[in-house]
């Protein structure tokens, strides 16, 4: 397939929406799999994605599709839709040129829908506009687009309405597919047929026991052949001398399960094995190339910053070295968690994890678990304070001095401390205009200050607030849940730090401090 019968595409949708179903149901209408109940959400491949029905991991496919009497490379890239995963959609993204917006036609815009949306803004990628769910009672397509030509410009006429459940219009999906979005633009065309160049761009990854690393790639420039000799820019970066190589053992594209066809060409995605063994060898973002040819290295990725921190115990301490194994295991296929070593009087050696979001927190302790067969004590989460210290002789503190406090047992004493500050969100909130009230006090309650209120239709509010993240950890989700009969959708990003009054609250055991129990505190006085 030359790069102009190629096209890169993601879904993206608020959770619930029906980007798995849709999905689906494009593999099938291309024969990729079969209609059988058995196959039903492939992409969400993870036993606890199938269990809680979310989709974690993004995940590829290709298809083909035959347009106008010429067949086409259809790469899915599925990315996954909850709050905490923004993570993995972004980089899901930079390996595609074009989205599917995928809104339900009863819910309407949600939190996620407009995080989404301005992620793919970023990205500066064509948007495919489609309101699903139409076979639904309650669909209001007429409503919805309205919604989505006053939210977010886009132009009604562009707007797809399809059912995945039933398939309705999904040829069209595909049809808008081709027509609609760019080939691969960055491939060089000249580059296509020389089988000496290679740059491709390393995005995902995951681990089996036997192949080791499997890289999930996008060919940029040239040809990635089996057989081949190949380098990375990671490598040399760290390592000069070393010169390190490896030898493509398997490479070809994912349908989606992994199918060999000995050569990916510039602008095709697919997996490569390559006797990678170990999570630090195969570095999300990092550009692969021939090492007789060295290219420019594909701008770097952002890394991804854990918000929510909790600390990891054995159950049993003789099981430490099995749960370290089963750690390093598990972040090689989810790059976002930050894993350090920690140690309690009480609970003995254990580690200190950095997730993206408390759900991403219950998500990683469960792969754990089913995956690994690992029984692990987890600790109450906590944010990233900062605490700026005084200048101590003692201390040889020379000038004010920042410090990172990720669990309340680092907090410096107060006598030591100039002030302390904490990480702040801005909270966009969508809720049917009823609840208005009972969410802006919920939001004034856990120390929010309105930013924005402002109607997207004639019975829906889009809120916004700026808020402490601290409050939003623990159970702020449910309890908005819970006041709007589970109609309000939520979405943050990160904002500033801000002052604050912080102390610890220790909790004593028998009189002992047990400072896995510790928590901090703050107010406004
Ligand atoms: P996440 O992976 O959690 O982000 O969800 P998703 O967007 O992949 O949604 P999913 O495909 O799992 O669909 C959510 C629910 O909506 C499922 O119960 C689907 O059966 C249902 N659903 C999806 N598409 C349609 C549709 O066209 N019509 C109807 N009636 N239901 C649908």
């Amino acid at each position: 397939f030359p790069p102009e019968q190629v096209r890169n595409f993601g879904i993206i949708a608020h959770v619930d929406h029906g980007k798995s179903t849709l999905a689906d149901r494009l593999l099938e209408v291309t024969g990729a799999i079969s209609a059988s109940d058995k196959n039903k959400q492939v992409l969400d491949s993870l036993q606890v994605e199938r269990e809680r029905g979310i989709t974690v991991k993004a995940q590829t496919a290709s298809i083909i599709y035959r347009h106008n009497n010429e067949d086409y490379l259809l790469n899915l890239i599925d990315t996954p839709g909850h709050v905490d995963f923004s993570y993995e959609v972004s980089r899901s993204l930079s390996a595609c040129q074009g989205v599917l917006l995928i809104v339900d036609a009863s819910q309407g815009i949600q939190a996620q829908t407009l995080a989404n949306f301005y992620l793919t803004m970023e990205h500066e990628l064509e948007v495919i506009p489609v309101i699903n769910k139409i076979d639904l009672k309650t669909a209001n397509v007429e409503k919805v687009s309205q919604e989505m030509h006053k939210v977010m410009g886009i132009n009604p006429d562009d707007i797809i309405p399809v059912s995945a459940k039933k398939g309705t219009n999904v040829t069209s999906v595909l049809q808008a597919v081709v027509e609609r979005l760019p080939s691969p633009n960055h491939i060089d065309k000249a580059s296509y047929d020389s089988s000496g160049l290679l740059k491709a761009l390393l995005f995902d990854s995951t681990f089996e026991k036997y192949r080791g690393v499997i890289a999930n790639v996008l060919v940029m420039e040239g040809q990635l052949r089996k057989g081949d000799h190949i380098t990375s820019a990671w490598l040399e970066s760290k390592d000069n001398k070393a010169k390190k190589s490896y030898e493509v053992k398997d490479v070809g594209v994912l349908r989606p399960e992994s199918e060999n066809t000995g050569v990916l060409y510039a602008g095709q995605v697919g997996y490569i094995v390559c006797g990678m063994r170990s999570t630090s060898e195969a570095q999300i973002g990092d550009t692969l190339y021939h090492p007789k040819h060295p290219v420019e290295p594909v701008p770097g990725f952002v890394k991804p910053k854990p918000v929510v921190f909790g600390c990891m115990f054995p159950i049993d301490q003789t099981d430490y070295r099995e749960l370290e194994a089963a750690l390093n295991r598990l972040s090689l296929n989810d790059r976002s968690v930050l894993i350090e070593t920690a140690r309690s009087q009480a609970l003995g050696a254990g580690f200190r994890i950095g997730f993206l979001g408390l759900l991403h927190m219950d998500v990683f302790r469960q792969r754990l678990e089913q995956e690994f067969n690992a029984s692990t004590v987890m600790t109450c989460p906590t944010v990233p304070y900062k605490a700026m210290l005084k200048p101590s002789k003692k201390k040889s503190i020379k000038e004010p001095t920042e410090i990172i406090v990720k669990t309340p047992s680092e907090l410096p004493d107060k006598v030591d401390v100039l002030y302390y500050s904490q990480p702040m969100i801005i909270a966009t909130i969508i809720t049917p205009l009823q609840f208005d009230a009972d969410v802006v006090n919920l939001c004034l309650e856990r120390g929010g200050t309105t930013i924005s209120n402002t109607n997207i239709s004639d019975t829906r509010v889009l809120l916004q607030f700026r808020m402490p993240m601290s409050e939003v950890i623990i159970d702020f989700y449910d309890r908005l849940k819970s006041l709007t009969s589970g109609y309000a959708s939520f979405d943050y990003e990160e904002d500033k730090y801000e002052v604050v009054n912080l102390v610890r609250v220790d909790f004593r055991l028998n009189g002992d401090v047990v400072s896995e129990l510790s928590n901090g505190e703050w107010s406004d006085s």
